[in-house]
C-alpha cells in the first residue's frame, strides 16, 4: 500500500512527536542483546526523519532518552549513550543536506560531556538550516519541564518581571522548553504500548494519539505514512460539535 500518496499535502500536521519504543523486545526477538535494538533503532530514525522532509513537516519530536531510563543498567545507558555520539556526529552532513535543524529538550547537562558536547556541535552546525526541525527529547521528563517552568515563573513574579495576572496558557507554554514550538498534533507510539511515560503532557492536551503494535526497529517512513493517513481520516472537534466543525 503506498500511503505517501494517500496524504493531503496541504493539511500535513505541523509537529508529529514520537515515542520510540520496543527497541528491547525486537533484539529479543532476534536472539540478540538489547543494543543490537537499539542500533537498528537508529536506521529508523534515518527513515522517519527523511520521511518527514519528504511531506514537509515542520517539526519531528523523538523521545529517545527518558529521564527514568537513567535507571536501567549500567551497560545499556553506556551503550545508548555511545550510540548517540557515534549517530550524530555521523548524521550532521546528511542533516545539513536535507536541510535539517537539530534542537532539543530535556536536561542536556546530565548527559556524559562528550554526548552534550556533540550535540552542542550538530545543532550549531545546523541552526541555520529551515527544512525541517528535528526535536531529540533527551534525558527528558515532561513533569521536570513543567516544574522548572513553575519555579522560573514563580521567580519572575517576585522579581515583578511577571504578575499573577499575566499566568495564562500561552505565557505558561512560553516556559517549557518547546516554549518556540507548536503543539503536536499528532503522538505516536510504538511496540503495542499504551501509555504516555512521562513525555509532552502539557503540549500533548489535544493532540491525536497513534498507537502500532510495531516495534520501533521495524518502523519506517511508510510507517509514518500510514499514521499520518489515519490522523487525515479523523475528525478533531476541540470540544466542538460535529455540525460545528463542519466536514
Ligand atoms: C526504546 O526501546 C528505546 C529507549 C527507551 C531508549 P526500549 O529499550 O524501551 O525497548 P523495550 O520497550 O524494552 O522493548
Ligand atoms: C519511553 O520508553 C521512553 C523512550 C522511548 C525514550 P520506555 O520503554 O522507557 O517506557 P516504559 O518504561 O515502557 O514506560
Ligand atoms: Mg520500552
Amino acid at each position: 500500500m503506498d500511503y505517501k500518496s494517500q496524504i493531503n499535502i496541504k493539511e500535513v500536521p505541523g509537529h508529529v512527536a514520537i515515542i520510540m519504543d520496543g527497541n528491547g523486545r525486537w533484539a529479543k526477538q532476534h536472539n540478540k542483546p538489547r543494543i543490537f535494538g537499539h542500533k537498528n533503532g537508529v536506521f529508523s530514525v534515518r527513515s522517519v526523519v527523511e520521511g518527514a522532509g519528504e511531506i514537509g513537516l515542520k517539526y519531528l519530536t523523538l523521545y529517545a532518552f527518558s529521564t527514568e531510563n537513567w535507571k536501567r543498567p549500567k551497560i545499556e545507558v553506556a551503550a545508548l549513550m555511545q550510540l548517540l555520539v557515534a549517530t550524530i556526529s555521523n548524521e550532521v552532513s546528511a542533516l545539513n543536506k536535507n536541510n535539517v535543524r537539530l534542537l532539543t529538550i530535556g536536561d542536556l547537562s546530565s548527559l556524559p560531556g562528550n554526548c552534550e558536547k556533540e550535540l552542542q556541535k550538530a545543532m550549531d552546525k545546523t541552526k541555520g538550516n529551515t527544512g525541517l526541525s528535528l526535536i531529540l527529547a533527551l534525558s527528558y521528563s515532561s513533569k521536570t519541564e513543567i516544574i522548572n517552568a513553575v519555579k522560573k515563573i514563580a521567580s519572575d513574579v517576585v522579581e515583578n518581571a511577571l504578575t499573577i495576572e499575566d499566568i495564562n496558557d500561552s505565557v505558561f507554554n512560553s516556559y517549557l522548553d518547546t516554549a518556540v514550538i507548536e503543539d503536536p498534533q499528532l503522538l505516536i507510539r510504538t511496540s503495542g504500548e499504551y501509555r504516555l511515560s512521562n513525555f509532552l503532557l502539557w503540549q500533548i492536551a489535544y493532540s491525536e494519539l497513534y498507537f502500532t503494535d510495531k516495534f520501533w526497529p521495524d518502523f519506517t517512513k511508510e510507517d509514518l505514512f500510514k499514521a499520518i493517513v489515519d490522523y487525515q481520516g479523523r475528525e478533531r472537534r476541540f470540544g466542538l460539535t460535529s455540525e460545528q466543525v463542519g466536514k
